[in-house]
């Protein structure tokens, strides 16, 4: 891919709606992944295969997931879809549904032979950077939550399946404040891809990151041996600093970022964090910077529009609005 190339990862149909507390159809998040399909994003991220007493808006990502193998769904590209795993059960489960649509999805096998239209399925686990969100979030510490998620790692690959690691909090936690250690975070990192993780997503949970602790997490991660490569940039945008800390990332030669349509999005374990950075502020800033995205802009608006709409919540996504002129 040339350098111009910037991978989105859109992440609404997930942390954009797992947040919500009133139970949304499953009707309507497969029209959301349906309509994002359509615009020319190569990854989605569709459900969560978590603790529905944890989680409950993620109920019903098994059948997302049975909908997106059987239903052939339209898309200018192949798309990859990501699912949440943190344990042995929700590999298990994922497995199960993989298995009885074997030759519906691609392995990583096959897309690396050309590929022939099929969905590609990926798995990710989510460690966090500080002990005490480890604790909320996974209900267990740090050391136990990267022995279950060798586990989720191996049974995705040994499936042919990719396999995405998320850190958590890297730039502030909600309970530790800014007091996150960015070699920590590379630490972390490095184990997961030893692992076999394809990818790491850093992930600003809190969106209390800045240019200069971007900026320096960066190069801790560089320090301690990780490629720009194999590094996705995830930004909330509660403090409004996603598109600086974006520009940093750019710059310093990161080409993957994760967001979400209309600006939805929040953890329920991080009290007060809102919606990851929008897709529609990110196309528009990565084409402002001559970079592709390969997505509609207008599109993704539209989308934004329609989907706050169905959540009777505001657009938080300033382009979006801009662009349809509301
Ligand atoms: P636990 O309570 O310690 O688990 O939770 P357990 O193994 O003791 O099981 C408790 C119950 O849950 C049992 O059911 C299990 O069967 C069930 P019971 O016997 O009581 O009826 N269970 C499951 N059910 C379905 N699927 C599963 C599963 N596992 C256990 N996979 C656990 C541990 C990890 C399960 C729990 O803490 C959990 O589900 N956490 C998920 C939290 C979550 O989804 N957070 C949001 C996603 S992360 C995020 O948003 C951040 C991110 O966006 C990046 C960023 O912004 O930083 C990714
Ligand atoms: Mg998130």
């Amino acid at each position: 891919q040339p350098d111009t190339h910037v991978r989105i990862v859109e992440v609404g149909p997930r942390d954009g709606l797992q947040n919500e507390k009133k139970a949304i159809p499953v009707a309507t998040k497969i029209e959301l992944i349906e309509r994002l399909a359509k615009t020319g994003v190569s990854v989605i991220e569709a459900g969560s295969f978590v603790s529905p007493k944890w989680v409950p808006q993620m109920d019903n990502s098994s059948q997302i997931m049975e909908h997106i193998l059987t239903r052939n769904i339209p898309s200018p590209s192949p798309i990859t879809y990501s699912f949440l795993a943190p344990n042995a059960r929700g590999v298990a489960d994922a497995t199960t549904i993989l298995q009885k649509h074997q030759g519906a999805y691609l392995t990583q096998t096959d897309a690396f032979n050309g590929g022939n239209g099929k969905p590609m399925v990926e798995l990710a686990v989510f460690a966090a950077a500080t002990e005490s969100f480890s604790q909320k979030n996974l209900n267990c510490d740090i050391a136990t939550s990267l022995e279950r998620f060798r586990d989720v790692i191996q049974g995705a690959k040994q499936n042919g399946i990719r396999a995405r690691a998320y850190v958590s909090v890297v730039l502030g936690c909600p309970f530790e404040g800014y007091d996150v250690n960015p070699h920590k975070v590379a630490e972390i990192a490095t184990s997961l891809l030893e692992m076999g993780a394809d990818e790491i997503s850093l992930g600003d949970t809190t969106g209390m990151g800045t240019a200069p602790r971007t900026q320096e997490l960066l190069r801790c991660m560089s320090a301690a041996g990780i490629r720009n490569e194999d590094i996705a940039m995830h930004f909330h945008d509660t403090y409004g600093q996603a598109l600086v800390n974006t520009a940093v990332s750019l710059e310093r030669g990161i080409r993957t970022f994760d967001s979400s349509v209309g600006g939805l999005g929040g953890c329920p374990y991080s009290p007060g964090a809102t919606g990851n950075v929008s897709t529609e502020n990110m196309v528009y800033f990565m084409e402002s910077l001559g970079m592709n995205t390969g997505i509609d802009l207008d599109a993704m608006a539209d989308i934004g529009q329609w989907i706050t709409g169905e959540l009777g919540k505001p657009n938080d996504s300033v382009v979006g609005k801009a662009v349809l002129g509301a």
